[in-house]
């Protein structure tokens, strides 16, 4: 027997539906909102893990450079004003690299901020960065007497600060000014010249050997062949 659809029933079963209605949608926005929700946590995580990182990059700097505060290892201990431990951001996607402190930077305890420094300091702005930005320090934290050549047993000696101090810091690039780094964080002896102009490996981080700041000051000509490994350097900083 057919059904007998009544207005009275008619009027219940659209109130039902219209009821479903609501249900449906209500559930759908709050599902959306969660996953919304869902989502600033995990972006919330992220930034809160970056912050611990960043925090965790200073933190084993200051202990890098506390173990070596009064460090005795080799001669130089005795002779500098100051150590030079390294100065810039503990999170730079790229670290400078030079020789060892003159002068001036061993007045201050501050690397490259000499006259070759302040050529440096002009490139990185070359490059659109700041000093804030980047990461400087070198192979010897200390002053050899006479700004002489580095010798063996005291790169022996420094160079596993120089060590945890790059693998704290994680950068992008390396870029390993002069001779001296570049042989001693390759560990080669071919000459910088036929090093640079091309990237290669330090445990897995892209590094590019350049001339000293300091040879340029010598040798200006020498600058564009500076600038064309710098453009390397700002392209691959932009992968
Ligand atoms: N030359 C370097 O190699 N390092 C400095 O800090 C200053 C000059």
């Amino acid at each position: 027997m057919a059904e007998i659809i009544t207005e009275s029933s008619q009027r219940q079963l659209r109130a039902e539906l219209l009821a479903a209605v609501k249900a449906l949608k209500s559930h759908v926005i709050n599902q959306e909102k969660y996953a919304v929700g869902m989502e600033w946590k995990k972006v919330d995580r992220v930034q809160k893990n970056l912050i611990v990182d960043a925090r965790n990059n200073e933190f084993d700097l200051n202990k890098i450079c506390t173990d070596m505060a009064g460090c005795r290892l080799c001669p130089l201990g005795i002779t500098r004003q100051n150590l030079v431990f390294g100065d810039g951001n503990p999170q730079a996607k790229i670290v400078f690299v030079g020789e060892a402190p003159g002068a001036d930077e061993d007045e201050q305890g501050l690397p490259f901020v000499g006259r070759a420094g302040q050529l440096l300091t002009k490139i990185i702005e070359a490059m659109g960065l700041g000093r804030k930005d980047v990461y400087i320090c070198n192979i010897l934290k200390c002053r050899p007497p006479q700004n002489r050549n580095p010798l063996p047993a005291e790169i022996a000696a420094c160079e596993p600060f120089l060590k945890q101090q790059l693998r704290s810091i994680s950068p992008q690039i390396i870029c390993a000014l002069g001779t001296f780094a570049a042989k001693t964080l390759l560990k080669t002896e071919v000459p910088i010249s036929v090093l640079r102009g091309r990237f290669h490996s330090y445990e897995g981080i892209k590094l590019m050997p350049t001339y000293h700041p300091a040879y340029l000051l010598r040798n200006p000509s020498a600058k564009k062949t500076v600038w064309e490994d710098v453009q390397l350097i700002m392209k691959e900083l932009q992968n």
